[in-house]
């Protein structure tokens, strides 16, 4: 079997790569290395000891996606490509929308013309939006407060919609808690450029003394030690259950949404001093005002890719934490 996965040198790409090649799939890598490097591509083969043919692509050039498609077979498609800066997203809408959704109907055209209708969709749990109950249950209304989250929720309705007219399509809606971590070898994790938006990296580049402090974004919401709280998920087992999603749409057809995640809470503190025993260092935070848009909690109700997919999250934050400091720590300056 040979998949197709967009977006395969960004961080949950290379890794859910890594996992299909360990499974036996042949992979095929399209990107156009925006927010990601061709070096991932060879981190992943020298990982897995597996070729990568990688196609220097933008989704957007409809011309170059179906030239993919009609070179080369693809039994199905994971689509991570897409811009994920929720705060970039609100100062950037036109991007985003055209970007994460053109982007999204040009594959979708390329796939339905090679008759390739098995597709495995990157999603987020910010499609549930400020109003649902916690845990998460995939039936949930959905609703975003960002152009980025209002993307993920359009482009769930837009394969939907294509699923109803032709029984044949399978699609998976996965949508992600927090991803955190990196591949055990340390050789691909989550480098973002400049300063991260995101906790874990963040607190990474304190570690490396790259960042003075943590700023703790609100101590007094009303959680266990009032820090905002949430569903961390190791990579690897995100990319380890991005595998078990295909395996069930390469078997079965119509639509699911999934939640991927661990069904547990965790506090950015909590997070935090698990990070200082990765990295045998005490770090300095300070508690600082609210983040604008911030939710106080949420996490996920598991139960359905369980059910579904006989898959659930077996990494712990310890090893989250070691993992990104292995993986940080040898990628430093
Ligand atoms: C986690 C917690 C912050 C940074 C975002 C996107 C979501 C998804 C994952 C794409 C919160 C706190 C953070 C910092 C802090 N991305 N924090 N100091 O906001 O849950 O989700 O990333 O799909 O769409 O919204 O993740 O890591 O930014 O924040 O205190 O410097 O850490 O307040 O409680 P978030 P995050």
């Amino acid at each position: 079997m040979r998949i197709l996965v967009t977006g395969g040198a960004g961080f949950i790409g290379s890794h859910t790569c890594v996992s299909l090649l360990e499974s036996g799939y042949e992979v095929a890598v399209l990107d156009n290395y925006v927010n990601s490097s061709p070096a991932a591509v060879a981190a992943i083969e020298q990982i897995t000891g597996k070729k990568v043919l990688a196609y220097e692509v933008d989704l957007l050039d409809l011309e170059a996606v179906q030239a993919v498609f009609q070179k080369d077979h693809f039994d199905g498609v994971i689509h991570f490509a897409g811009l994920k800066a929720v705060g970039e997203s609100v100062s950037k809408p036109l991007e985003y929308y055209h970007n994460n959704i053109t982007g999204s109907l040009n594959l979708c055209r390329a796939m339905r013309e090679a008759d390739c209708k098995v597709l495995v969709f990157s999603s987020s749990a910010t499609v549930y939006g400020p109003v649902n109950p916690i845990p998460y249950v995939e039936g949930m209304p959905t609703s975003a407060t960002s152009p980025y989250g209002w993307t993920k929720v359009m482009i769930e309705q837009m394969l939907t919609d294509l699923a109803a007219t032709d029984p044949a399509w399978s699609i998976s809606l996965l949508r992600y808690f927090n991803p955190v971590g990196a591949h055990e070898s340390g050789l691909i994790g989550e480098a973002p450029n400049g300063i991260p938006n995101n906790l874990m990296p963040y607190i990474a580049k304190v570690a490396t003394g790259e960042l003075p402090y943590l700023r703790v974004f609100g101590g007094d919401y009303d959680t266990p030690d009032g820090t905002g709280v949430r569903d961390y998920i190791h990579v690897m087992d995100l990319a380890e259950g991005h595998v078990k999603a295909l395996e069930y749409a390469l078997s079965h057809t119509g639509v699911e949404a999934v939640n991927l995640g661990s069904g547990k809470g965790t506090s950015v503190l909590e997070l935090f001093h698990a990070y200082e025993r990765a990295c045998g260092k005490e770090l300095a935070y300070q508690i600082c005002p609210r983040r604008a848009g911030d939710l106080p909690a949420f996490w996920a109700d598991p139960r359905k890719a369980e059910a579904l997919y006989h898959w659930h999250t077996t990494r712990d934050l310890d090893s989250m934490c070691r993992d990104s400091w292995r993986f940080t720590s040898s990628h430093m300056g």
